[in-house]
């Protein structure tokens, strides 16, 4: 039979096995621990011939239930330069089976073996390789293409909560100019800068095809429910906020989706100051957001940007998470890591927690549980590429009812680095 060495070093596997008692042990994916007590373990950890020619003399054997007529048996290394793979094995129902020509002539042939198994599995290593490859490079394109039209399409909204913004406050001055004309008594309305100003105003709607005094002469028949629905001050704000919101949204996506791919600018960042920043950003009500912070560790290395963005991302999941609560809390906490050469920035919040099945998937792009309160999921992918190529590493921790904890570890300057 052939035994191979397992993936953790631990165990010897059969992998082919000849006649009856092969065929059963293979069906029963027969193994053996590697720590010495079975001939093939002590061909392997030696990584020299074991042989026995009478089982019964001596205490080292297979004690194998398949093989109780075995009298001679032979446990051969399988080793390719200093690598031991596993072991080949040979039985005999004879006693003294194996003369010292035989032994020399199957260990020629295990080595043979052995040479054919590497070259197996470095060609399945070389496939997979290869396979991974052919998948970043597709991944690559589409995301070049999906980038650029994002690109584009975020372009296109970002003026979009800037107009709205304008719009909200020239209809409000519209309205105080308004409100002051109807108080400026008839006989001095004529040269009343007011006045002017009405006349203008009207002359640009009409240009625009809308007849302002023909409009205003029929505002008379209308009821006070008619009125307060055309002009309802409170509904065109509303649809301002929802006009900055989606706009705020389609930016948020199109930052999450192509902010990690955009070329890392790294500096020196200091965390202690960069999550105050972050934090004052945000505008959480106070009390909210408890920080211990070391201030006297060194700066990590990042794109302060894209570093900014992985903790704005997860203070707002952390936000989200505790929607509704009476009392929503954020704990953020930048310390030394236990890693040597990294600091360690914790945020852990008073929310439901992560439930064990989702806490791998939170981290795949569009994954969401918010998808009606209008989560897009890229939040959590977008922090782990940006940590990735930071050089750092990003995971999550929840216990049940004990909120979440989300960890990220951000390699320290290197200072000989330093221009
Ligand atoms: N602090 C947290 N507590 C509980 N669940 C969380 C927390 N952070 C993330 N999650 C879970 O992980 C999911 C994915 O998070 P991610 O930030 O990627 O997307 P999202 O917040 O749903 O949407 P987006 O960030 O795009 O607005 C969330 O929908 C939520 O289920
Ligand atoms: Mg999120």
């Amino acid at each position: 039979g052939v035994f191979l060495l397992d993936d953790s070093g631990q165990w010897a596997v059969l992998r082919a096995g000849h006649g009856e008692a092969g065929k059963a042990m293979l069906t029963e994916k027969h193994k053996l621990k590697i720590n010495g007590k079975s001939m093939v373990a002590s061909a392997i950890l030696s990584g020299e011939a074991r042989i026995v020619l009478d089982v019964d003399e001596k205490t080292v054997h297979f004690q194998n239930p398949y093989l109780p007529l075995i009298r001679s048996e032979m446990a051969l290394p399988l080793t390719v330069k200093e690598d031991v793979l596993g072991a080949l094995t040979i039985q005999s129902e004879q006693p003294q089976a194996f003369s010292d020509n035989d032994i020399v002539a199957l260990q020629a042939l295990a080595n043979q073996v052995a040479v054919a198994i590497r070259n197996a599995q470095l060609m399945q290593d070389l496939e997979k390789a290869s396979q991974e490859l052919l998948r970043s490079k597709t991944y690559e394109a589409i995301a070049t293409t999906t980038g650029e039209a994002i690109h584009w399409v975020g372009n296109k909204a970002a003026p979009i909560a800037g107009s709205a913004n304008r719009v909200r406050e020239d209809l409000l001055n519209l309205l105080a100019v308004v409100q002051a004309w109807g108080d400026i008594p008839l006989r001095k309305r004529e040269n009343h800068p007011f006045g002017r100003l009405m006349r203008q105003t009207w002359a640009i709607a009409s240009s625009q095809g809308l007849d302002l005094p023909s409009k205003a002469a029929t505002l008379s028949d209308f009821t006070e429910d008619r009125l307060s629905l055309m002009v309802n001050l409170e509904s065109i704000l509303e649809d301002l906020n929802i006009i900055q919101q989606s706009s705020s949204t389609i930016l948020n996506i199109k930052e999450d989706l192509i902010g990690p791919m955009r070329q890392q600018n790294s500096t020196a960042v200091e965390l202690p100051a960069l999550l105050r920043e972050t934090v004052a950003e945000m505008g959480l009500p106070a009390g909210v957001v408890q920080a211990d912070y070391d201030n006297s560790l060194p700066p990590v290395t990042g794109d302060t940007r894209q570093i900014d963005r992985v903790f704005t991302n997860l203070i707002k999941n952390a936000w989200e998470a505790q929607e509704g609560q009476p009392n929503p809390q954020i704990h953020i906490q930048v310390a030394r890591a236990e890693e040597p050469g990294f600091a360690r920035v914790q945020i852990h919040d008073n929310g439901p927690g992560i439930p064990p099945d989702i806490l791998e998937k939170i981290w795949v792009s569009f994954f969401t549980t918010k998808g009606d309160q209008g989560g897009t999921g890229l939040g959590l992918s977008a922090c782990m590429s940006i940590i990735q190529q930071s050089g750092g590493k990003i995971w999550a921790e929840s216990l049940p009812g004990e909120g979440a904890t989300f960890i990220v570890l951000l390699p320290f300057i290197d200072e000989k680095n330093i221009e």
